[in-house]
């Protein structure tokens, strides 16, 4: 399942964002591309030792340890560090899945690509081409967001990245392993925990009922969740 969470940024965060990103040193791409991504992959890469991408990406680690619905939808174990990105015009990621492990620079510890997300610096009107195109289990998904908007889609799809045809496209990803692998179960509780949210809100949480579903809630996690970190 596709989830789109609006809002990860607010509008004064997007422009700090914007503002150091359109400032920032690109690298090419093809310096972290490996194996069968060296033939697909044509775009621009902030290096993730230097600075805006440390203190960026920092900060959204501290916005999305807050935000309820990412968690509620990644169910996050570790978060691969998020890396930032930009195609121009000609500029295009082919067909591709992500790596499965993921060593993190500098710490010994490696991440397990469970769910993937874009969050998205340029506005759909600021380019041309560039949509994320995933192919999910009910067909092809176009996704091009507003500015601090960001999609999660499970690791496991198939996507690419359109060639831009127009302007600049620049967004942020990265890898996040779940405390529970299977994208079907993740489904399973991120739409439960939405309709205990929903009862909460109109019959309080006292209800016999929302009591009873929140502690369902909790037993599945109890059965399915495999915490590491
Ligand atoms: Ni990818």
């Amino acid at each position: 399942m596709l989830i789109v969470i609006p809002n990860v940024l607010d509008a004064e965060e997007v422009e700090q964002f914007r503002h150091h990103l359109l400032n920032a040193d690109w690298d090419d791409g093809l310096k972290t591309a490996g194996g069968i991504a060296k033939n697909v992959k044509k775009n621009q890469q902030l290096d993730d030792s230097s600075e805006p991408a440390l203190s960026l990406r920092n900060h959204l680690l501290r916005k999305l340890s807050q935000n309820p619905t990412f968690i509620s939808a990644a169910l996050p174990d570790k978060i691969y560090p998020p890396k930032f990105n930009k195609y121009e015009v000609g500029e295009t990621y082919g067909n591709h899945i992500d790596n499965a492990l993921m060593p993190v620079p500098g710490t010994g510890k490696t991440v397990r690509g469970d769910v993937s997300c874009t969050l998205f610096f340029s506005n759909p009107d600021e380019y041309e081409g560039g949509e994320l195109t995933i192919e999910t289990q009910y067909g092809r998904q176009e996704v091009k967001l507003p500015a601090g908007d960001m999609v999660l889609y499970p690791s496991t799809s198939l996507h690419r990245v359109q060639p831009v045809t127009k302007g600049a496209r620049i967004a942020s990803f990265f890898w996040t392993q779940s405390m529970v692998r299977d994208a079907t179960k993740r489904e399973m509780l991120f739409n439960l925990d939405k309709s205990v949210q929903n009862l909460t809100a109109e019959l309080g949480s006292a209800h016999n009922e929302v009591v009873q579903l929140s502690g369902l809630y909790h037993n599945l996690i109890r059965t399915w969740a495999n915490p590491t970190a």
